[in-house]
């Protein structure tokens, strides 16, 4: 999978060089290219920002070099199309059913980094009349800029793109893979400040043992995110 991140903090995406996504990167299963929206600005002050039409606080994020930046990053495998993916507080929730979706039918994503007040919506015309385009939002709360978003669905995202996970079984039972929160895990000592591993888990039996798990996982869900189990029987499933 190639990923490109066109952004005025290129800075901030270096952690993906760290950890399982660095390792990916250095394997040849995701190639990730960072771009300085700066690069496409032409006077002496690099400006990327002006005050709104019609009034109101903060800046806009102004056209011209965003359009120059996402003809060049969009046009540089000819034959290729991406998936522009815009965060934002205002687009659809960004899931765990989406970004495997995203890993499974995406080749090239190009996540668009805006900052301030956000990007003057005729990039958004432009660009979604040529390509596939996202507006994806991590959740209920606003972040300064789309760059904290893009490393955490770079994250979400690759992890599930084959081979870059050794483990695929940890894979299947996480959190909302099954719509469920996960079970709770325990390892060596056994007694620890007091605390004991339950029971089942030393029992050696399977059955027993899958059953308390997904007990758990329904307990925790209905205290955690009742959300999760509207629409589910009363066995949870
Ligand atoms: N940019 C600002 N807030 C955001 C959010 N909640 N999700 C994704 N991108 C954002």
């Amino acid at each position: 999978m190639r990923i490109d991140v066109v952004t005025i903090f290129p800075d901030y995406l270096a952690p993906l060089d760290l950890s399982l996504i660095g390792r990916a990167r250095r394997e040849g299963l995701l190639e990730v290219h960072v771009h300085d929206l700066r690069h496409w600005t032409h006077d002496r002050h690099r400006t990327v920002d002006d005050t709104p039409y019609g009034g109101g606080a903060g800046m806009v994020m102004r056209p011209e070099p965003w359009g120059e930046a996402l003809d060049e990053v969009c046009g540089a495998l000819p034959g290729r199309t991406p998936h522009l993916v815009v965060p934002g507080p205002g687009g659809d929730l960004f899931t765990q059913a989406r970004a495997r979706q995203m890993a499974t039918e995406d080749d090239w994503l190009v996540f668009v980094c805006g900052r301030y007040e956000g990007i003057d919506e005729r990039v958004h015309d432009e660009f979604s009349a040529r390509y596939p385009l996202s507006v994806l939002s991590l959740g209920d709360y606003v972040l300064n800029g789309g760059e904290v978003a893009v490393l955490a669905m770079t994250e979400a995202i690759a992890r599930l793109v084959p081979g870059v996970i050794g483990n695929v079984a940890s894979l299947v039972e996480e959190s909302h893979e099954d719509g469920l929160l996960e079970y709770p895990v325990y390892t060596k000592p056994q007694q620890w400040r007091g605390h004991e591993v339950p029971p089942v888990l030393l029992s050696g039996h399977h059955g027993q043992i899958a059953r308390w798990r997904h007990e758990q996982q329904l307990e925790r869900t209905a205290a955690r995110r009742p959300d999760l189990l509207a629409g589910r029987g009363p066995q949870g499933d």
